[in-house]
């Protein structure tokens, strides 16, 4: 069998905390998020993986949020892409793929605050050759000098924008009202960690992404959102039909 030909298929039995997705039952598959990928492009996500264990630089989302991403992205060319919140690349080089299936460039704009982070991921999206697909940038998702910055280099106004960043409750306010206001009539924002369990992720201790998009929603009543897997508290089974114990909200602005 060639290297890698199991794709993420080898991680089926793998203890590490960041491969739960691969050990939840009835799970030994290839996600598309992962099948769709060319061989080269499995490589570099391979590579990826083995780097980042090794550096321990753990804090990627997983399969069930890069598998919802992947279909709104693929299956309704979204081609205008903010994310709040880049860690060491991995969902960066998984949207930079997607935008190259679809040859959308200058797709994914990508912000961290820490330096060490974003050199990490621009490392990565060289060696995956996106750099027409992706910028990594360097800056803060609550100053709204990154909301131009993102603007300028996607040619108009995002039309997805994903929230994974401080996880802290102030902060989460801050961006959900900046944010929401850059968006696109008829765009979405998609946040990550909005559920009990993930409360326990603000080191502010205020109640983290979940308070702030239970307030916003309230304050906010012209919005459509949603949230799932909200009230899960732990890592344990069984679990309901969307897998990710830290959550996923959507907010959608109507107008187009
Ligand atoms: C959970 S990780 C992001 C993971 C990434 N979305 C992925 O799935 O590969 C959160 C990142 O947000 C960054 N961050 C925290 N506060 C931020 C802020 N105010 N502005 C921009 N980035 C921030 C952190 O430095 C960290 O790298």
């Amino acid at each position: 069998m060639e290297p890698g030909a199991l794709r993420s298929r080898e991680w089926t039995g793998n203890p590490s905390p960041r491969y739960w997705w691969h050990r939840l039952p009835g799970m030994d598959f290839v996600p598309a998020v992962y099948s769709d990928l060319s061989a080269d492009e499995w490589a570099i996500v391979r590579e990826w993986y083995a780097a980042t264990d090794l550096s321990c630089s753990i804090g990627e989302a997983a399969v069930p949020l890069l598998s919802t991403l992947h279909g709104f992205i693929l299956g309704s060319h979204a081609a205008r892409i903010v994310q709040l919140g880049t860690h060491a690349g991995y969902s960066t080089l998984l949207l930079g793929f997607a935008l190259r299936r679809m040859n959308a460039q200058r797709g994914l704009f990508t912000l961290d605050i820490d330096t060490t982070m974003c050199s990490v991921a621009r490392s990565w999206v060289q060696r995956a050759g996106l750099g027409n697909f992706v910028n990594v940038a360097h800056g803060n998702s609550v100053d709204p000098a990154s909301v131009n910055a993102a603007w300028e280099y996607l040619g108009g106004t995002p039309e997805l924008i994903i929230l994974d960043s401080s996880h802290e409750y102030g902060a989460t306010l801050i961006e959900l009202d900046l944010w929401f206001e850059a968006l696109a009539p008829g765009g979405l924002m998609v946040i990550h960690d909005v559920s009990k369990f993930a409360q326990t992720f603000d080191v502010t201790g205020q109640g983290g992404v979940r308070r702030a998009f239970d307030e916003w929603r309230v304050a906010n009543r012209g919005a459509e959102t949603f949230l799932l897997n909200g009230e899960t508290r732990s890592m344990d089974l069984p679990r309901p039909l969307y897998k990710d114990a830290c959550g996923l909200g959507l907010i959608h602005k109507p107008g187009a």
